[in-house]
């Protein structure tokens, strides 16, 4: 039978992105186990992120104006204590990790280059190689890791389920390629990121099928805010997969958004035209992909503003045959960011004793409806390190004796191909149904596909099964995608109103009834 392996650590972190290794780099010295499913690090979407990082450290910026952009672009469901928070520790972080010589752009005197981006009040985004803010800082993290002997790192672990007793997390079990793997530990940290790859169209990588939204959900743990998907404007238009980022930083230097008869259309859309809140921006390109009119995306002007500014977008373009020099580039929204998910409070803490969570699977409040453009990564750092602060000083009891749990079986004879297939349909159901404008009619048809698909995905459970760890992983991730996927439209069912990325054709207006977040505790979770 397939090997059973129970291993004991102190602190597991599940995710390679800049949250996981964030808070693996500052436990140390304390023994982390961080486990991921990718082949090596850095793992995850931190990677793909261009603009950069926001944060007021520019003469005159202020935390609190930071904080009012934030609140003001989450419509109403930003937690302002933690917006505040965010802003303040982010900048004293980021003047920090100038200090430390991390490779941000900078002026001749040293000072940080500051980019501009839609709905901040000032310029206030600090990126790292041009457009490749997320690849230096989280290559910069795995360097880093790499060198620190505390932290064992765990590569092609697909992370299954939490395994708890009495409420309390005691371990986590994961596939690995030898077999299954009961990680004993007191304390988990899901870094997982977020649930893009559950969508047909996405900026984010393959991985991100919303692993740890999905063990959060089954474990019972508290969730909010699922609804709050972000669809990012300005994806290149192009058949593949995940599709290529086309940065706002763009439109921060002066790119123009073009209709097919090359009229700009955003300044009738919204007084800050390219610069409008990135929902504004999505809905009025989507809106127009939808009826079958393409966008374009002149990067010209910024390119010559910004000559060394966009390597990532050239190299991008490039590799599908595209010339931005010579003509403006076809651009379409895509799923992009997760606001929802694993409640936590100022700590990360989850509901759940020794859960805690950071990053994009976290919901801290901080984004409310909407988040504002480079916030995440700024997010990632500055939640990643308050988690380790408060794993380390948190006195756990010793963990209470324990059954090994079972891990789910599945059928020796499932194929890739039958995997892929279920995979495929639930992405194209939560994109058509849960995508960047809903309606009940909609979200109602892609509940019934994804329940459908769910229940055929459970009849390749068997009770002896003996799947590959690979056949095992694809299996779990469907798994998961059509859980967080049920629980984005459950969410978005109960919002019957307009607010934020959530845009519902058939209550196109916000509602003030509707000006608190929705709390799931998934009724869903023990069905899938
Ligand atoms: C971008 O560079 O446009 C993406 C940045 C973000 O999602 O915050």
């Amino acid at each position: 039978s397939t090997p059973y392996d129970v291993r004991d650590a102190e602190v597991i972190v599940v995710g390679s992105g800049l949250a996981g290794m964030t808070a693996a780099l500052q436990l140390a010295p304390r023994a982390v186990t961080l486990i991921t499913k990718t082949a090596g690090l850095p793992g995850g979407s931190s990677l793909y992120a261009q603009g950069g990082v926001a944060a007021a450290v520019g003469p005159g910026d202020r935390p609190e104006d930071h904080a009012a952009d934030t609140v003001a672009a989450g419509a109403g469901l930003v937690d302002a204590a933690m917006a505040a928070l965010l802003t303040r520790d982010g900048a004293a972080l980021i003047r920090r990790l100038l200090a430390d010589g991390l490779p941000f752009d900078r002026a001749p005197d040293g000072s940080p280059l500051l980019g501009r981006e839609a709905a901040h009040g000032a310029a206030r985004i600090v990126h790292a190689g041009g457009d490749a803010t997320g690849r230096t800082l989280v290559t910069a993290m795995a360097e880093r890791l790499r060198a620190t002997p505390s932290v064992r790192v765990e590569t092609d672990a697909f992370a299954v389920d939490l395994v708890l007793r009495n409420g309390r997390v005691c371990g986590l079990l994961a596939c690995h390629p030898q077999g299954w793997v009961l990680h004993r530990a007191p304390r988990v940290i899901l870094a997982t990121g977020g649930i893009g790859a559950a969508f047909a169209r996405t900026t984010n990588p393959a991985e991100a099928t919303g692993d740890g939204l999905a063990i959060a959900a089954r474990a019972g743990a508290r969730l909010a805010d699922l609804e709050f998907v972000q669809f990012h404007p300005t994806a290149l238009a192009v058949d593949a997969d995940p599709v290529p980022l086309l940065t706002e930083a763009l439109r921060g230097a002066g790119a123009l958004l073009l209709d097919r008869d090359g009229r700009r259309f955003m300044p009738d859309e919204h007084p800050l035209a390219e610069l409008a809140p990135r929902d504004v921006v999505a809905r009025a390109i989507g809106r127009r992909v939808a009826a079958g009119e393409p966008v374009f995306l002149d990067l010209r002007p910024a390119l010559a503003a910004k000559p060394d500014g966009f390597p990532t977008v050239l190299a991008l373009c490039a590799e599908h045959g595209l010339d931005p020099f010579a003509e403006p580039m076809p651009v379409a929204p895509a799923a992009h960011y997760h606001m929802g998910g694993v409640v936590t409070d100022a700590d990360g803490r989850t509901s759940l004793e020794g859960l805690w969570a950071c990053g994009e699977v976290a919901c801290t409040g901080v984004h409310g409806a909407n988040r504002l453009a480079s916030n995440s990564l700024l997010e990632a750092l500055v939640f990643g390190a308050r988690v380790a602060r408060d794993v380390a000083e948190r006195p756990l009891a010793p963990l209470p004796p324990f059954a090994l749990p079972r891990p789910p079986a599945v059928a020796a004879d499932v194929g890739h191909a039958l995997l892929d297939a279920i995979g495929a349909e639930a992405r194209t159901a939560l994109y058509d149904g849960a995508g960047l404008v809903r309606d009940e009619l909609g979200l109602l048809a892609a509940r019934r596909k994804l329940d459908r698909l769910a229940a055929a995905l459970d009849t390749l459970r068997c009770e002896d099964g003996e799947a590959p760890p690979a056949v095992v992983r694809q299996w779990g991730e469907a798994r998961n995608r059509l859980l967080v996927g049920r629980l984005v439209v459950h969410a978005a069912l109960a919002r019957e109103e307009s607010r934020g990325a959530h845009c519902r054709s058939d209550h196109p207006l916000p509602n003030p009834a509707f000006t608190r977040r929705t709390l799931t505790l998934s009724d869903l979770a023990g069905t899938a």
